[in-house]
């Protein structure tokens, strides 16, 4: 039976360019789709748009645009970025599509069937900016304004008719369901502020409005715009063909393995959405994982604060897979981290160009001079030899683990470490004080062709480009890249020729 995978990221406001905290969420889920291609899943990894609701139809109208074409104007950045970031993602999906209009429509009407929606009246506190409804003890004044407690941004008061979505009544299979299945919410800290909230008190949820129009009309009732959650919340299965629970896609891979997203969307995915799902009867995706923000100088980034690390600019600079490794390796996984471009570069210069760039050179170029670019045949391995390649054999199973559970940081640190013991390793062996010792010589060679072999596939992940150049030495090609053969120590055969490569990371010098 196949192994499938389904990754999603969030799915982006169009409204305004797409920063670095954007960047970030995709990156990260690109990690987890491309580590498990190679472990052997076929994955499905969706990314898009969000495109209805009030924030975009304001932004639109203070421009002088129409909505859809302002979306479709910033939705293509969002496209472009994908591209630059060098996403494996399958699909991109844009919430003012048609697949999408028919898919939310049908779970309207499956919800209105099962009356778990009725028609009501809400007053109360609204963020447009977040596209959230406050309670009056999650609102306070802050000069003059009134702001949400949670995420800061400024509240309107809206009074009028509206559909209720009867979430009270899923408050208890909600505490059930994530009794049950204790890593459905993660990190850890996150699930538990989303337990004591649900355990507070579930109050029905507001999921119509009717003071604007550009979203998706309730179909029985023209008047009133779908809620923009449920309709940007249901994206994830709009994307699988959803209403056709019989197409391949769906049945493949609903539900969800992973849904990665920043904290400030944790309730929208951890409460409501399975509520949605639960009240439907769909199936409840397994994960949704919180990762941290990116913090500019201590703040989160936002266009409103003028904090933002334009990730264009930065790719321009330094290149796509520094920043890649960069924000994936020192942002620590679930909390938020602090990015600053003296922080890139110090990591450019210790990690890629003095780790890993030098390793590869160092070793091919000895290669070239030394065994006429030939992987040399080998002798028994020793102890030295031994002791750093079976930490592949031996953290393997870990490596999964880490994965699974979403511990980047641990894989990472795996992989820095091994970085640093392989370039340890060819000088401690001094294979150039060898030469009279031919056997010694070739095994020394071939298991630090080895080491650059294993690591650069557990890095293929974190710098696709960079990793599949370096395969290349190899002959290995992007499709063959195949996790599981970094616990085989004799991968590589005698006598095969091995190709050199370019400089891969350039030291940044601190006056440039
Ligand atoms: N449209 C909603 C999501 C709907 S998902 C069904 C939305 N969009 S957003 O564009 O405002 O933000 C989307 C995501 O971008 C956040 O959840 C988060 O994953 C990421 N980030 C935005 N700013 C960020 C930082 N400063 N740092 C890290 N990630 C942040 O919310």
């Amino acid at each position: 039976m196949d192994k499938n995978y389904y990754i999603t990221t969030p799915i982006y406001y169009p409204s305004a360019r797409p920063h670095m905290g954007h960047a970030y969420s995709s990156i990260v889920a690109d990690f987890f789709a491309r580590f498990k291609r190679i472990e052997g899943y076929k994955v499905f990894f969706l990314t898009g748009t969000d495109e209805h609701g009030q924030k975009i139809q304001r932004a639109a109208e203070k421009i002088g645009k129409d909505p859809l074409i302002f979306c479709d104007e910033i939705s293509k950045t969002f496209k472009d970025l994908s591209i630059k970031l060098n996403l494996s993602n399958n699909d991109f999906i844009r919430t003012t599509e048609k697949r999408h209009f028919d898919s939310v429509t049908e779970l309207w009407n499956i919800l209105e069937k099962k009356k778990e929606i009725y028609l009501s009246k809400y007053s109360g506190w609204y963020s447009v900016s977040d596209e959230a409804f406050y309670s009056e003890d999650e609102i306070e004044t802050n000069n003059e304004k009134k702001i949400s407690k949670i995420s800061g941004s400024e509240v309107e008061w809206v009074e009028e008719e509206s559909y209720f979505f009867k979430l009270s009544k899923w408050q208890e299979p909600l505490l059930k369901f994530y009794s049950e299945n204790p890593k459905f919410i993660l990190p850890e800290s996150r699930k538990n502020e989303v337990i004591s909230f649900v355990k507070s008190g579930l109050r029905d949820l507001s999921v119509s409005r009717k003071s604007f129009s550009w979203g998706i009309k309730v179909p029985s009732n023209k008047d009133h715009v779908i809620y923009v959650w449920l309709d940007a919340l249901t994206n994830y299965i709009s994307a699988l063909n959803y209403p056709n629970t019989k197409d391949k896609l769906y049945k493949s891979y609903w539900p969800a393995d992973l849904h990665l997203i920043g904290k400030d969307i944790l309730r929208f995915h951890a409460i409501y959405w399975p509520a949605f799902l639960l009240a439907a009867n769909l199936p409840l995706p397994k994960r949704v994982y919180g990762h941290g923000w990116i913090l500019s100088g201590d703040e989160k980034m936002s266009k409103s604060k003028g904090n933002i690390l334009d990730p264009l600019e930065i790719i321009d600079k330094y290149g796509l897979d520094p920043l890649r490794y960069y924000l994936l390796k020192e942002v620590s996984f679930g909390n938020d981290g602090n990015i600053s471009q003296e922080k890139l570069e110090n990591c450019i210069n210790s990690d890629l160009a003095n780790n890993y760039g030098n390793l590869c050179q160092r070793v091919v170029s000895f290669v070239e001079k030394n065994a006429n670019l030939e992987i040399p045949e080998k002798d028994q391995f020793n102890s030295d030899d031994l002791i750093i390649l079976d930490d592949f054999k031996k953290e393997f199973n870990n490596l999964i683990k880490y994965i699974n559970d979403q511990e980047l940081n641990l894989y990472l640190n795996f992989i820095v470490d091994k970085l640093f013991s392989a370039n340890k390793y060819f000088n401690d062996q001094e294979p150039w004080k060898k030469k009279s010792d031919i056997k010694r010589l070739n095994t020394i060679i071939y298991v630090a062709l080895e080491l650059i072999r294993k690591i650069t596939i557990m890095l293929y992940p974190i710098i696709p480009e960079t990793a599949v150049k370096v395969l290349k030495i190899f002959n290995i090609d992007e499709m063959k890249i195949d996790f599981n053969t970094i616990t085989n120590h004799e991968y590589l055969t005698p006598k095969n020729k091995i190709n050199t490569i370019e400089i891969l990371f350039k030291k940044i010098q601190k006056n440039d």
